[in-house]
């Protein structure tokens, strides 16, 4: 008789020697690596970045849906052209005037989501080593994309006006003169994730000078601009030149970012490249998600809409501003966003917000820990906190939770002893000066 063989699990990766060498660098997104801890019902979520969809009017897409299938059903339900369909680029030129962009259809490229610009943005430009300059603190879902193509990421400080044009000129310069070559700047000027900062109209205007005459692309991603919550959007960057600026958008935050329909105004010649790449990767982009959005753009009053979630995010962004005034202990700071998503809280020297993560989960709150939002390990005295998911009453308890865990750590810490932390230890307001140098690389 034969004894089944029990297999045996190792550790090791078999195949660790036969990926490329691009892979080296990617890791889990720590956004992803909280969710196991953040979906429990017990625990308020103040780490997710999901858009609050509840308040869409389900039923009219729902009828929206049938209606196309039953009446386009085999053409929505084919391939379609890789830049994407006519209709919904028509549509989207008239969703980008309302923050002052003038564009035609042909110079956009539908993508899934604006992730995928990205990443088409990305794959165009960057061969292994060239040097994308990022705001700090950034994206962190753009520091994966650039990651996967082996970009030397420079960040670029900011202030509460939005990145310094400066240091903008002074970061390009050195790498430079270090013979390495800079592809693009990437900004998130409207309501940045994760900092909520919103770049002022001056700075805009200063940064594009800058760019303009250093000859350095600007990627200008917007997906919160429309979700300005106490003033009218200001003019994108891209209204005020077309040849400089890429610009990305997104119907994640305006309207859901399940059917994963996002885009990318460039140049001619740029936008040549990226339809090359989209068919590569993708033959072309959802067709039916596109004929979904194309359908609730022409029949249903979206800007309205998007005025009822502005309601609906103020009210859930004032609770996290009141909680955070009335439960965090002193030395503690935080921003005041005016659109978007998120507070960037800033904690006293001496804290470590990676570490204070595990006490928050038994406090049963969570956050984002600031580390992940820069390529080179600043941001562990920051938290990202996103009010955009939860209700107004759970925010706010939430906030409460959060101020009793540091008044725990703090509590601790002065007992024992202040443990310094050992990473560099900078927090938005200490940023400016930031270092420009070019890492391991230089
Ligand atoms: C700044 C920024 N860019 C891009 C994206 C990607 O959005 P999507 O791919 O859903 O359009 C996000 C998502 O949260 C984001 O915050």
């Amino acid at each position: 008789m034969t004894v089944p063989q029990k297999r045996v699990e190792t550790r090791i990766d078999p195949y660790v020697d036969a990926y490329a060498s691009r892979t080296r660098g990617l890791k889990a997104s720590a956004v992803r690596a909280l969710f196991a801890v953040a979906n429990r019902p017990e625990v308020v979520s103040l780490a997710g970045g999901m858009p609050n969809i509840a308040d869409l009017p389900l039923d009219v897409v729902g009828s929206l849906v049938s209606e196309l299938i039953s009446t386009r059903g085999p053409q929505a339900m084919n391939y379609g052209s890789a830049q994407g369909e006519e209709p919904i680029r028509q549509q989207i030129c008239q969703v980008m005037a309302l923050e002052g962009i003038e564009a035609a259809a042909d110079d956009i490229i539908i993508s899934c989501g604006s992730q995928q610009a990205l990443d088409l943005v990305t794959r165009t430009f960057i061969d292994p080593g060239d040097v994308i300059l990022a705001e700090a603190p950034s994206y962190v879902g753009a520091l994966g994309t650039f990651a996967a193509y082996q970009a030397q990421v420079v960040h670029v400080p900011m202030d509460d006006q939005g990145i310094i044009p400066e240091a903008f000129r002074q970061a390009t310069v050195a790498a430079r003169a270090k013979g390495r070559q800079v592809k693009f700047l990437y900004t998130i000027p409207n309501f940045n994730n994760p900092s909520g900062i919103l770049m002022t109209l001056e700075r805009r205007q200063a940064l594009l000078a800058v760019a303009r005459e250093l000859d350095v692309l600007i990627i200008e991603d917007n997906p919160y601009g429309l979700l300005a919550l106490d003033q009218p959007p200001l003019p994108a960057i891209r209204s005020m030149d077309h040849d400089q600026v890429i610009y990305l958008g997104s119907f994640s935050k305006t309207f859901a970012p399940g059917f994963r329909v996002g885009w990318a105004l460039a140049p001619p010649a740029v936008l040549k490249k990226l339809v090359l790449a989209q068919e590569s990767a993708t033959l072309c982009p959802p067709v039916f998600s596109q004929f979904v959005i194309s359908a609730y753009l022409s029949n249903w009053d979206w800007q309205g809409q998007i005025v009822k979630f502005r309601d609906m995010y103020r009210s859930r962004r004032d609770a996290m501003l009141r909680g955070l005034e009335d439960h965090m202990p002193d030395g503690v700071t935080w921003t005041h966003p005016k659109g978007g998503f998120f507070v960037w809280a800033t904690l006293p020297e001496g804290l470590d917000a990676d570490q204070l993560s595990a006490r928050a989960a038994s406090y049963r709150v969570a956050y984002v820990p600031g580390t992940a939002f820069y390529a080179d390990g600043l941001g562990s005295r920051n938290m990202r906190l996103s009010y955009c998911f939860p209700t107004p009453e759970r925010i706010y308890e939430g906030t409460r939770r959060l101020g009793e865990a540091l008044r725990e750590e703090m509590g601790l810490r002065a007992t024992f002893g202040l443990v310094r932390s050992t990473k560099r230890d900078q927090s938005t307001a200490e940023i400016v000066g930031a270092s420009h140098q070019l890492g391991g690389a230089s």
